[in-house]
């Protein structure tokens, strides 16, 4: 009994919970998922994956996104950085809903296929489907010589390591991190990015590592936030922009381990129905830092602020405007719009872990969720 104790101990490297342990160990998993793919101090990418389908990347007409849950959400954020970075449109797809719709799919279409585990079942029917009609596959998964990682034409690791938990955190950030490489590459490769905001990218890619360790600092604060929450039936997460999918992704983390209802929405979106639902007793997380719609997020929290919803912000460093308007406030270090989500997840992951953890559910296999789903 005493050896399985300490042996489970050492698996989980001294953490209480898995889940607790990949949230930290993210400023590494995702430097392993850029190692040997950025040049440091240069703008130059090496995606093997990539350069064998490059031209194929170069001629499409569109990138078909499919994908489930976290790994949906990463897909995302990867539909603003490819429109953004390589100026070819992207739909992001819900495995399941696609691979029923008879989607219109031709040969100029790549369809990328986002997994953690690569055996999600929706995942894969999905991606046969579209190479049945032509489509070349990409493949974004973690687990090596999985299912889906076998199926594709070309792909690209994620290189995260075994994610245990449920809940999936580290595999989430880097599936962003090799999306980003990869919008990065076809926007080299397409001349969409100029040389200039390529070196800037390829060096903020580098901080990012050592910003979700500043994020990761915050785990008191946010435990302290999570015992004020820890009772509440509902939460509302809202973001705009880069941050949109994030906030599907808080709210996502939080209702799995917690059980809490939670609802992720685009923060515009509030005026058009959810907006009825906040009052005194509803706490909002608004994903608020400094980007190109940090004003509208500021008019967002003045209207949840009107109607008494419970404001917990997370703000880009040096803030000063919202923390005089928001109850509490999750300060993250600055970065570039376009990687914040790898930031501004890490407290939500942190939320959701805390709030988790005080109401006493099973964090790493929390009731009625598999971590492969291989049945659909
Ligand atoms: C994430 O926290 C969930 N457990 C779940 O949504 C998961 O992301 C989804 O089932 C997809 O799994 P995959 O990445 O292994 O395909």
């Amino acid at each position: 009994q005493r050896l399985e104790l300490e042996l489970d101990s050492i698996e989980k490297g001294g953490y209480e919970h898995f889940m607790l342990k990949e949230i930290f160990e993210q400023p590494r998993s995702i430097l392993d998922s850029m190692r040997g793919r950025l040049e440091l101090g240069g703008s130059h990418l090496n995606m093997a994956g990539f350069r064998a389908y490059e031209q194929k990347f170069v001629n499409a007409q569109r990138i078909i996104i499919v994908a489930c849950g976290t790994s949906w959400h990463a897909g995302l954020v990867a539909e603003y950085l490819i429109e953004d970075l390589a100026r070819l449109p992207v739909e992001v797809e819900y495995a399941s809903e696609f691979r029923y719709r008879n989607p219109v799919i031709s040969e100029r279409d790549i369809v990328i296929a986002i997994s953690q585990s690569g055996e999600t079942a929706d995942t894969l029917a999905a991606l046969e489907l579209a190479k049945s009609k032509g489509a070349t596959i990409f493949g974004i998964c973690n687990v090596v010589g999985s299912s889906i990682a076998r199926a594709t034409d070309a792909g690209a690791y994620t290189h995260a390591g075994p994610e245990i938990g449920v809940a999936s955190t580290k595999a989430f950030t880097a599936q962003v991190t090799v999306l980003t490489l990869l919008a990065m590459c076809i926007g080299q490769r397409r001349g969409t990015i100029p040389e200039t905001k390529l070196r800037e990218l390829t060096a903020e890619l580098h901080n990012i590592p050592t910003k979700v360790e500043k994020a990761l600092e915050l785990d008191t604060e946010i435990r302290q936030i999570s015992e004020i929450f820890k009772d509440v039936p509902n939460f509302l997460y809202l973001g705009r922009g880069y941050n949109f999918p994030v906030a599907l992704e808080g709210a996502l983390k939080l209702k799995e381990i917690s059980y809490i209802h939670a609802e992720g929405y685009p923060a515009a979106e509030m005026k058009h129905g959810p907006i009825a639902l906040i009052d005194e007793n509803m706490p909002v997380v608004v994903i608020a830092t400094k980007d190109s719609s940090y004003e509208k997020v500021v008019s967002n929290i003045q209207e949840v602020k009107a109607r008494k919803g419970r404001i917990i912000a997370v703000v880009t460093e040096g803030d000063t405007v919202i923390p005089a308007m928001a109850e509490f406030v999750i300060e993250v270090p600055h970065t570039s719009e376009i990687l914040m989500p790898l930031v501004s997840v890490v407290p939500l992951q942190l939320l959701s872990y805390h709030i988790a953890v005080l109401r006493g559910c099973n964090v790493d296999q929390p009731r009625n969720l598999a971590k492969s789903v291989t049945v659909e």
